[in-house]
């Protein structure tokens, strides 16, 4: 597909994941780089206006921070990041004047919702909905046997591996309460998660004249990738309408956090702060691939965060290395335990 791209696009620059893959894309006549460094210098390439990123884990830090060091606008999709160094990311920008805009769907939601502005004037509630994903009504005791393939089929959005089993486990509510945060400077007592099946209402914000404002449309990642490229205007999308006759009814319930606790646990990393939203981050990431290898069974992803949060002292985050530390830290801590239990 990269190579269609290629021969479509002609991009001036094409970074990959490594070296191999870097030298069979060379022939088509393309500067191709690789690695954490290529996509730095695809961050940073000349003239670039906006930086849209959209790489998966928290390998999209240091090339965020590079885009907003050269004053460059950022569309950002790639929410591990956000958990992992927020603090850091939020205050380079504030100190650049650069601006980084939403492109998950719900936080372009709440974006839209706050009139496209990023500050957080006026709000009394954030609500982030959620659509439970593909186990939502499951027992609990099924989980055990849940397998990738089963995880990997979400009701409603085409995604990839990573978030699909996120939104299966409710960690990707969980990153987004903390996405949320940093986006629109909200405590973590005035987000909240709603279980909304249907997917059709992003998210709502109330304002504390108890207004809420809340943005919907069919579930399509084109609407908030287009309304993050095209900011502050809206481009002419060929989309099916939203039939709300058709729909005749919009439900809302508690998420039930005993069952899918890693929304407790990144609501707890968050109150924490510090270093303890990265080993959050970090500990999924590798437990998310092992689970997704076969490796440990779907009902040990919470159980693995958990034990890693619990093992990890929080320290304050006074630079963007304490999280890559803290992200290190985590991920060696996780692969050690998965390796000891699956021997
Ligand atoms: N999918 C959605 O609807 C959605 C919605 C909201 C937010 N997000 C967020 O967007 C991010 C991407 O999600 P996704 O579903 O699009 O994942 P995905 O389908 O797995 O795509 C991730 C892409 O990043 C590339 N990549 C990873 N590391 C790289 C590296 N070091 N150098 C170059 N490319 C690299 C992967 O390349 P390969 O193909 O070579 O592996 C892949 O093409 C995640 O943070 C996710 O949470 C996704």
């Amino acid at each position: 597909m990269l190579r269609e791209q290629i021969r479509a696009f002609k991009p001036r620059l094409v970074s990959v994941l490594d070296q191999e893959r870097a030298s069979s894309l060379r022939a088509e006549g393309v500067e191709v780089v690789y690695g954490e460094e290529g996509l730095i210098q695809a961050a940073t390439f000349p003239g670039v206006d906006l930086v849209v990123s959209a790489v998966v884990g928290s390998v999209g830090i240091l090339p965020l921070l590079a885009a907003i060091e050269e004053g460059t606008d950022v569309a950002l999709a790639n929410k591990e990041s956000m958990v992992t160094a927020g603090e850091i990311i939020v205050k380079k920008a504030q100190e650049k004047g650069v601006a980084i805009l939403p492109i998950d769907s719900e936080h372009s939601a709440i974006f839209q919702a706050l009139g496209s502005k990023l500050g957080g004037e006026g709000i009394k509630r954030i609500i982030l909905t959620a659509s439970g994903g593909p186990f939502y009504n499951m027992p609990a005791e099924a989980f055990k046997k849940v397998t990738p393939r089963e995880a990997l089929a979400h009701p409603i959005w085409r995604m990839g591996p990573k978030i699909s089993v996120d939104s299966a486990t409710l960690m990707n509510k969980g990153l987004e309460v903390i996405e949320a945060h940093w986006f629109f400077r909200v405590p973590s007592e005035r987000i909240e998660v709603l279980i909304h099946p249907q997917g059709v209402v992003h998210s709502l914000v109330e304002y504390v004249d108890s207004s809420i404002i809340a943005q919907l449309s069919i579930p399509d990642m084109r609407i908030p990738i287009a309304y993050a490229l095209s900011y502050p205007k809206r481009l002419f999308m060929d989309l099916p309408v939203l039939n709300l006759v058709e729909l005749n009814h919009l439900t809302f319930d508690p998420p039930d956090v005993e069952k899918f606790p890693c929304l407790k646990l990144a609501y707890q990393a968050l109150e924490t702060g510090g270093t303890l939203p990265a080993v959050l981050n970090a500990a999924n990431e590798v437990a998310v691939e092992a689970f997704l290898q076969g490796r440990i069974s779907f009902d040990r992803i919470p159980h693995v965060v958990a034990s890693t949060m619990d093992r990890h002292q929080a320290t304050p985050l006074h630079d963007v290395e304490a999280a890559l530390e803290a992200d290190r830290w985590a991920k060696a801590k996780v692969l050690t335990f998965i390796q000891k239990v699956s021997q």
